[in-house]
């Protein structure tokens, strides 16, 4: 049941971090779209079924299965200072993910929020996430 509750977990943080590392890449499409037109109404359609069809749901997913981990091996796992400083972490990408929310908003309303090399600098930050977050659950430093 660990080994399930672990496949499970690793399959929907794939899906999750890999919608947080596109989506903002659809931003910087979007920011220079024409209001209105063709390219606009494409990229607010795929930016709701990114966010709404994979991305939320798979956060939900790898918080629920993660939650089972802790549940299955709560005496190993109780004053492991690798997962509260992952679940710090975890935390962040929640409220990173909130934001990417609220934005998609903003554009499906038709504002430009920001700018086109904002979305192209925060592109970066899921990926240096989940280097800290992949090392501190295979290696489990402290
Ligand atoms: C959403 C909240 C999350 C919770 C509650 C959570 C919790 C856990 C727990 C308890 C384990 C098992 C640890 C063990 O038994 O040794 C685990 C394994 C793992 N987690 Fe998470 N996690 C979360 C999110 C993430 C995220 C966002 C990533 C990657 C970006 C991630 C990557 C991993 C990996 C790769 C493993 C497998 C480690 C191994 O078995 O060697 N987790 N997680």
């Amino acid at each position: 049941m660990y080994e399930w509750a672990r496949a499970l977990h690793i399959i929907s943080v794939i899906f999750w971090m890999a919608g947080l590392l596109y989506l903002p890449r659809l931003y910087v499409y979007h920011w220079n779209a024409k209001l209105g037109g063709e390219l606009d109404e494409t990229l607010k359609l795929q930016e709701r079924r990114l966010l709404k069809v994979i991305m939320t749901p798979a956060m939900l997913a790898a918080l629920g299965f993660g939650l089972w981990l802790i549940y299955l091996r709560q005496d190993a796992l109780s004053g492991s200072g690798w997962l509260h400083l992952k679940l710090f972490l975890v935390f962040l990408l929640f409220g990173y993910h909130g934001f990417l929310s609220k934005t998609r908003k903003q554009f499906e309303a038709g504002d430009r929020p920001r700018s086109e090399k904002f979305f192209r600098m925060i592109n970066e930050i899921p990926a240096l996430f989940t280097i800290a977050i992949v090392i501190l659950a295979v290696i489990e430093p402290f």
